[in-house]
């Protein structure tokens, strides 16, 4: 694949989108973290430049539509136009549905979903310009096959999905691919977070109902991306990729 691209990569100082940042970085793009947590971002942008990666790292609420307009503009003219969006960012918690409250539901819904709306359509007119893009969302296995104490959180991955599918048909023209994946278990600091306060179970628990009986790691899901922003995958698009070890096969 090219692998001189712009890439955005949403929440990539924790997790997840780290190990993207970091797997996309070391394949030799120009990967612009963006995440709301400083401290990591300056140590994780750190430790990247330090291996002579050229990674840009940057505070944004992708809640807020104007942190992302002025994040894309300094990318812009830092690395140049975007080519690839990991629309990753995102917030997870464990609260009965009789006890989501309206200002709960809203921030889980302007977070999970509509960052992703705000991270990707900023992103598009570039992939539209150069007729080439990618976009990967990560959504939830949640989303699949509904989560006790995780109905705002299900709902909000759903209306990802659901907007990744619109998205993949209605730009699929235009050479730009727009794909999701729903990871179910991966050992990340929002997985412990879960742990701790007893709403998720131990990772060693959950491994036994898994087929492959691990947890996933950031690494398995930055593989699948790298894979789904190939020119290999020029022809994929829509697609809802469970990368769980099995543990949900639809
Ligand atoms: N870990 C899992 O088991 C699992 C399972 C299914 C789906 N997911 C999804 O994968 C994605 C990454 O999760 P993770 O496990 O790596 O979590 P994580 O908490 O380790 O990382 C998420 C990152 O997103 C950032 N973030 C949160 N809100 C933000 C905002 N408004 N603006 C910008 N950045 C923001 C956080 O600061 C954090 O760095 C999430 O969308 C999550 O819902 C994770």
């Amino acid at each position: 694949m090219g692998t001189d691209r712009v890439v955005v990569v949403t929440g990539g100082a924790s997790g997840i989108g780290l190990g993207v940042t970091q797997l996309f970085a070391r394949k030799g793009h120009a990967v612009a973290m963006l995440d709301l947590q400083d401290a990591a971002l300056e140590k994780e942008g750190a430790a990247l430049r330090a291996e002579g990666l050229n990674v840009l790292a940057r505070r944004v609420d992708v809640s807020n539509r104007e942190d992302v307009e002025a994040a894309y503009a300094a990318i812009r003219e830092t690395l140049g136009p975007i080519a690839i969006v990991v629309a990753n960012a995102g917030i997870s918690e464990g609260i009965a549905f009789k006890d989501v409250t309206v200002p709960i539901w809203q921030r889980m819904i302007d977070i999970n979903l509509t960052g992703v709306f705000h991270t990707v359509q900023a992103a598009l007119p570039d992939m539209v310009e150069a007729q080439w893009g990618r976009v990967i969302t990560i959504s939830s296995h949640a989303a699949q096959s509904g989560a006790a104490d995780r109905a705002h959180y299900s709902a909000a991955k759903a209306g990802v999905i659901g907007l990744t599918r619109a998205l993949a048909r209605e730009y699929a023209a235009q050479g730009i691919t727009v794909n999701t994946i729903p990871p179910s278990v991966v050992a990340t600091p929002m997985a412990e977070q879960g742990i701790a306060a007893g709403t998720f179970p131990p990772l060693d628990v959950i491994a036994q109902h898994i087929p492959i009986p691990r947890a996933g790691t950031p690494h398995d899901i930055a593989a699948a991306c790298e894979y789904l922003a190939s020119d290999g995958a020029s022809y994929v698009t829509g697609v809802v990729l469970p990368v769980n070890g099995g543990m949900f096969i639809g």
